[in-house]
């Protein structure tokens, strides 16, 4: 059975669209996988025929995101929330500071998990101006001798992004990229870690990718749970306990088709031209919509905005729904509008809703 043709105009934050190629491809391979009689799901994770999806797709990421070997790639469980935990449990020691850039919703989370484990300070903050920018990079203040600096590279409710990121030295940079990870290409070398739940641009929701500079694992707390340590995953190549599998699989299968397209420099350059299509109809449009973030901080990723009244805004998103685009409406916690526009999001998809913005705008003008 073929899937059908039918696809939603998909602008979910996350779990969101993932490439029509890979699904076909886990449909076709559902049942029986590679002649073992069995889907990816059913193997064993000890299987060699599972052991190669899993060191393929760690593979695929370590060359499309150009990691050194000087890292370890691992795949996690708990979701990037975990990660707020597991970061100062591993990382903060008694008597040492970690700062945290706080840019939303996220990096709160993230600050209040750590504050829980030890000294942490706000290294910046743009809280002030409802986190509509990124700071200056000259802006982030942290202290040699910290355990780590803490920022998230896509703030996925405010959409906003960073462009740049601080040259930190000897204090490890840790980035939140579960937004934006596999968006453009990044230097990895200026990171300590980096982590990212799989479920905006790297596939389904239950895998965490965390990659992680081998030298920073010598250097972690050891009073802390077996399963809370990053070490017992890389030593263990994520294979500790049962990895998410299915997870793990599609994974590897959207790293497939990221290089297919092109790797990560097409990828960057088709979501500019995808983002573009709705800021651009923002900008003309004096005022009658307005974008949430400054120009120099805006998302590519997460397209946030709002309506001259609360009454429009929602007529807007009413009609969109009507239309068929998902996932427009801003996040709970803010509201207004926010179109998602991850590495799986057609350009059809981006240019079909922009043109539907224009003409909203000529019926309610
Ligand atoms: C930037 C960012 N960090 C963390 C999270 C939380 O991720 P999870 O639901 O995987 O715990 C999200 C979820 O949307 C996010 O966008």
């Amino acid at each position: 059975m073929k899937l059908q043709t039918h696809r939603a105009f998909n602008f979910n934050a996350g779990p969101s669209a993932l490439p029509i190629s890979v699904l076909e491809k886990a449909q076709a391979q559902l049942i029986d996988f590679r002649g073992t009689g069995m889907s990816v799901m059913e193997l064993s994770h000890r299987s060699i025929a599972y052991e190669e999806v899993h060191n393929q797709a760690i593979s695929s990421l370590k060359e499309l995101l150009s990691i050194p070997d000087t890292y370890e790639v691992l795949f996690l469980q708990g979701g990037a929330s975990l990660q707020f935990s597991m970061i100062p449990m591993n990382f903060l020691q008694i008597g040492k500071k970690a700062g945290y850039v706080m840019t939303g919703s996220w990096s709160e989370k993230a600050f209040s998990e750590a504050k829980l484990f030890g000294d942490v300070y706000h290294a910046a903050s743009t809280k002030e101006g409802n986190y509509s920018r990124i700071p200056n990079i000259d802006d982030v203040q942290y202290h040699t001798g910290d355990a780590y600096l803490h920022l998230t590279s896509n703030n996925t409710i405010f959409g906003t992004q960073w462009k740049d990121f601080p040259e930190t030295g000897d204090v490890p940079l840790i980035a939140d990229m579960s937004s934006d990870i596999l968006s453009k290409p990044i230097d990895v070398s200026k990171f300590a870690l980096i982590y990212a739940g799989a479920q905006k641009n790297l596939g389904p929701s239950g895998v965490t990718v965390v990659i992680i500079r081998k030298d920073l694992l010598e250097q972690a707390n050891t009073n802390i749970p077996t399963m809370l340590k990053y070490s017992t995953h890389a030593k263990n190549n994520s294979l500790y306990n049962t990895p998410p599998t299915f997870g793990i699989y599609m994974l590897g299968e959207v790293l497939n088709w990221a290089r297919e397209i092109g790797g990560l420099t097409s990828i960057a350059e088709q979501n500019d031209k995808k983002a573009k299509l709705i800021y651009d109809v923002i900008d003309v449009s004096n005022g009658f919509y307005s974008g949430h973030a400054e120009p120099d901080s805006r998302s590519f990723m997460n397209i946030t905005f709002t309506l001259k009244t609360k009454d429009l805004e929602k007529k807007f998103l009413e009609q969109a729904k009507q239309e068929g685009f998902i996932g427009v409406n801003g996040h709970r916690s803010i509201g207004g509008c926010r179109v998602s526009a991850y590495n799986a999001v057609p350009f059809e998809a981006c240019k079909a809703f922009s043109e539907f913005m224009i003409q909203f705008q000529k019926d309610h003008n």
